[in-house]
């Protein structure tokens, strides 16, 4: 007799299935990232072309910057989200910074006393597959559990492709501060935000620890057989990894 949770695993391989079959996108997990995360995060940020980082941070960033940007991050007050890929490599990455709402440019725009900026990217060969749109909307649900109203974004407005994610998740878009300090208006949390991120967090754990040991498993072989120990990832490894 399968169990509830096995008939929704069923029905999730079920729907990946009908999905590939229809050229749908692939199912993307989202999981929260730790400080160890800190060199895959450095690794992702410095792959990103200039323009990608313009647009990331809101001006050119050099690869010293980054560096510190990513030493500076504090996993404590922010949130960040990730995408793996099967090889652990960070295919995006969702930064959900909490700041006193007299702190921001837009403090009129709540009365809640904290705002999120939110900042996020995706590695140039993975776009157009929705790992954007996950993490935004992995990020707006925390938000909503954290009962913050407000998530602000660098540049929203000129920026196309988030502006599309942003009405196609159905959020509110103001600008009562100008076209450049674009917001966005985040629902109230219900049970359901609260459990769906709970369970959420719990697959992309279980994805993660699938993906860590599958590799490890490769590398064991490739180490007892020697078979595919030269199709190494070659890539240089970032300053300071
Ligand atoms: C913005 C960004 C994160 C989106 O990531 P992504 O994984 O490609 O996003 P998704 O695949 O989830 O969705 C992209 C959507 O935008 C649409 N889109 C693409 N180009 C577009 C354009 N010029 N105008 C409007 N919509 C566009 C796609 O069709 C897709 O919509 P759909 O899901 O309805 O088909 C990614 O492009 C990126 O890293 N850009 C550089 C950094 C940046 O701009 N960050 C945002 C500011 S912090």
């Amino acid at each position: 007799m399968s169990n509830p949770f096995t008939r929704w695993m069923q029905r999730l391989r079920g729907a990946s299935a009908a999905a590939g079959e229809r050229h749908e996108k692939p199912h993307v997990f989202v999981k929260e990232l730790s400080p160890r995360s800190r060199r895959h995060l450095l690794r992702h940020f410095l792959a990103l072309e200039e323009k990608d980082r313009l647009l990331r941070f809101g001006s050119k960033l050099s690869d010293e910057m980054v560096t510190r940007y990513v030493e500076g991050i504090n996993f404590e007050r922010d949130t960040v989200f990730g995408v793996y890929d099967r090889r652990l490599r960070l295919l995006g990455v969702g930064h959900l910074a909490f700041a006193p709402k007299e702190s921001t440019r837009i403090s009129g725009a709540t009365i809640k006393p904290v705002v999120a900026e939110f900042g996020v990217s995706v590695t140039a060969a993975a776009r157009g597959l929705g790992v954007g749109t996950r993490l935004f909307m992995r990020a707006s649900m925390r938000c909503r559990n954290a009962d913050v109203d407000t998530l602000y974004m660098h540049c929203l407005s000129s920026n196309k492709v988030m502006m599309h994610i942003a009405k196609k998740a159905g959020m509110e878009i103001h600008r009562d501060y100008g076209e450049a300090d674009a917001y966005l208006k985040i629902k109230p949390a219900n049970s359901a935000t609260v459990f769906q991120e709970a369970v959420e967090e719990q697959v992309a754990m279980l994805d993660y620890i699938v993906k860590a040991n599958f590799k490890a498993l490769l590398k064991w072989g490739a180490r007892v057989t020697g078979i595919g120990s030269d199709k190494k990832d070659r890539t240089p490894p970032p300053p300071g990894a």
